[in-house]
């Protein structure tokens, strides 16, 4: 069955990226190859669908300049169902679809395929996917940052009777969680 899964990178105090939607403070975290890229790549195999909010698409587009090389998309993202949420007309890639408003029918077309979502963030829309009872499970990589604002990870309420710790896994200088939400 498909799963809804949040997977993404935070800093301790629970931010996506800091106040101008940099993520300089993730790239200067030292990297390990191996279980993280792993993990990663077991995990998008699995995806059928990919949900993500404008401002995280438009850090994609500039951040790998992906309109001077739209194959890029391809190449990460290519035969899944990429949908961003927008109420704004934003240069279109291949593979990627638009939409706005309710997200309900967005997921639903997205479990279609009957593969794994990614709920890439940011952190609001995984919440409305929240809020509709659409999210399975968290896979949060904390990074050994504090950035002390920024776009937040997850500005819902969600307590121990919502999350249950699944999985715990050090990567070098992160740790990987794993929750289940549980769908009221
Ligand atoms: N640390 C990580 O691994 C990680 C993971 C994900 C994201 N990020 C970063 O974190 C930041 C997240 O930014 P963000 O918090 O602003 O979130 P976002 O979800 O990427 O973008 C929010 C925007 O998406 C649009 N949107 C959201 N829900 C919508 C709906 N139901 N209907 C229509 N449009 C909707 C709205 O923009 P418009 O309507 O104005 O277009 C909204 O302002 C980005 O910089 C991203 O690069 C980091």
């Amino acid at each position: 069955m498909s799963r809804t899964i949040y997977y993404t990178a935070t800093t301790l105090d629970g931010f996506l990226a800091d106040p101008s939607d940099s993520l300089d403070w993730l790239f200067e975290v030292p990297a390990e190859e191996g279980s993280a890229s792993r993990r990663f790549e077991d995990f998008m195999a699995g995806v059928g669908g990919i949900l993500m909010g404008s401002s995280t698409y438009l850090w994609i587009l500039d951040h790998e300049k992906v309109l001077e090389s739209p194959e890029k998309w391809q190449e990460w993202y290519g035969g899944k169902d990429c949908v961003v949420m927008t109420t704004r007309e934003l240069p279109a890639v291949p593979g990627v679809r638009f939409a706005s408003g309710d997200v309900r029918p967005v997921h639903a077309s997205l479990v279609a395929s009957g593969k794994d979502v990614w709920a890439a963030g940011g952190g609001d829309l995984v919440g409305q996917l929240a809020d509709a009872g659409l999210v399975d499970e968290l896979w949060v990589s904390i990074a050994p940052v504090t950035l002390g604002a920024g776009k937040p990870l997850l500005p819902r309420v969600l307590t121990a009777k919502d999350l249950t710790l699944t999985k715990v896994e050090p990567d070098g200088q992160f740790v990987h969680l794993t929750y289940e939400v549980t769908r009221r």
